[in-house]
This record gives C-alpha cells, structure tokens and sequence, in this order.
C-alpha cells in the first residue's frame, strides 16, 4: 500500500496547489491512500467546513488537524459528524470530534489515521503518550496500516513518539513547524518516521505567513493581523509504502514547486 501524506496546507495558495496538483500525484506516484494537514487551510488559520469539503473532495481520503483546529467555531459541528476529518486526540473529553478514524483506499485497503498534540508550546489537555497505546489499539482493531500524525513544535516529542511506537504502527509523521527535516527513515522495527514532513503553501514567507507581518509582531510586540503569503508555493509532504502487514518498506519525501 502507498500512502501520500501531504503536509500542512496554508491559505489559498496551498489549497490552490493542492487543487491543481493532488490528481496527477495520486495517479503519477502510485497512490493508494491520501492524508492532509488542513489545520491552516483557512487564511493561514484553522479550517471550515466548506474548505473541508473542497479538500476532500480534490481526492483527499482523511484530514488531519492540529493546535488551530477550533479556530473557526463551526468546524465543531462538521467534526462530530464526519469520519474523514479528525482532530487531536488529546484535547477535553468534551471537545467536538474524534482523534481516530478508518478510511477505506483504493482497492478497499483500510487506513487507520490517528493525531496527536505535542505539549511544548501547545497545552494539549493532556499529553499525548497517556492515550497513545489506546487510540493505537482502537485503530489497529480495524486494520494492520495505521498513521499517526504529531502535530507538534518539538523535535524530541516527535523522535520519541516515534521511538515508542515503532513496529507497532505504519508511520509517525510530524507537523507544524513547516520546515520539512531530512530525516526521513525506517525505524529498526518497521515504522516509518520523519521529524516534520514540511508545509503545502508559499515558503517565501515565515513558516507561511508574510515576512512584513511576522517581522513587525517580533519587533515591535504589538498584535499584527497574519496573512498567507503568496510566493514560492511548493507542495511538501511524504510517501509511506507498507506490506500487507502495516510494517513500511520505504518512506520518500516529497518537495514539489507550483507553479
Ligand atoms: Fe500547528
């Protein structure tokens, strides 16, 4: 099985590449199973429902979120109903949505896709590696391919989750930071890993974000109103082959100019 994870999607310009450039990757590498980071598809900033829809519907088969994924208030209606689009799993018990879910690929291969929060920076409700083993077992109960995507600004986190986990599921993916590490590998036991697979969005920016804007809140500590830059728009991610088994064969990164 080939998994496409395509890293956290900014703004209108990461949407635009992904809206014109998902359907020839799928069919160009192989794909057989795709995931996104849509935790900043609305203006840099958390998503809505509409954007959730489009994203799925560009050929996107589960959304992952992060620590901007109740930005937008409606979204928590969407989430409790859908079983496509998940946030972490480490929020309040009473917040709306599900951490887990199983999607069905192409040839009726399962899916299991499982997000978390790293704790430096975040304030998850509590942390990850109490309720890792959990959401691993309820994933796993479905199918032997799992996923996992730590959204999370520490690279110790991600290493050590990934560690952990190692052998017991397919892949562990990092998020959020929108520096794609080149630390892609297998673990000993047969798990996928890279620190952070990167940003879909314009990298001539901070992390996404206009350079003015970012600059001028650093410097001058006053609020400043984000938004998306424009320029240097590629589409970044990973490529997660698995046998039968969910043990992973091979992992690929992925850095794709747009235009
Ligand atoms: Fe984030």
């Amino acid at each position: 099985m080939r998994i496409l994870f395509i890293a956290d999607v900014v703004g209108a310009p990461g949407r635009r590449a992904l809206q014109e450039r998902l359907a020839a990757l799928r069919s160009e590498l192989g794909v057989d199973a795709c995931v996104v980071n849509g935790e900043n598809a609305a203006d840099g900033i958390g998503i809505t429902p509409r954007l959730a829809d489009q994203i799925l519907a560009m050929g996107v088969d589960a959304i992952t979120l992060g620590n901007h994924a109740f930005r937008r208030s409606e979204i928590g209606e969407y989430l409790d109903a859908s079983d496509r689009v998940i946030r972490p799993a480490n929020t309040s018990r009473n917040t709306p949505g599900r951490g887990v879910t199983v999607v069905t690929a192409t040839g009726g291969m399962r899916l299991g896709v499982v997000n978390v929060l790293g704790s430096l920076f975040l304030h998850p409700a509590t942390s990850m590696f109490e309720i890792i083993d959990e959401l691993v077992e309820q994933a796993k109960r479905e199918t032997p391919v799992v996923l996992v995507d730590v959204h999370a600004e520490a690279t110790s986190e991600k290493a050590a989750l990934a560690r952990w986990l190692d052998g017991r599921v397919t892949a562990v993916v990092g998020t959020h930071t929108h520096v794609q590490t080149s630390d892609a590998t297998i673990l000993p036991k047969g798990t996928a890993f890279i620190t952070d697979a990167g940003m879909t969005g314009p990298h001539d920016s901070v992390i996404g974000v206009e350079a003015d804007l970012a600059i001028r809140r650093m410097r001058t500590g006053m609020p400043v109103r984000f938004r998306p830059a424009e320029g240097g728009v590629r589409l970044e991610g990973v490529v997660v082959d698995c046998d039968a088994d969910g043990h992973a064969t091979a992992i690929e990164t992925l850095r794709v100019p747009h235009p």
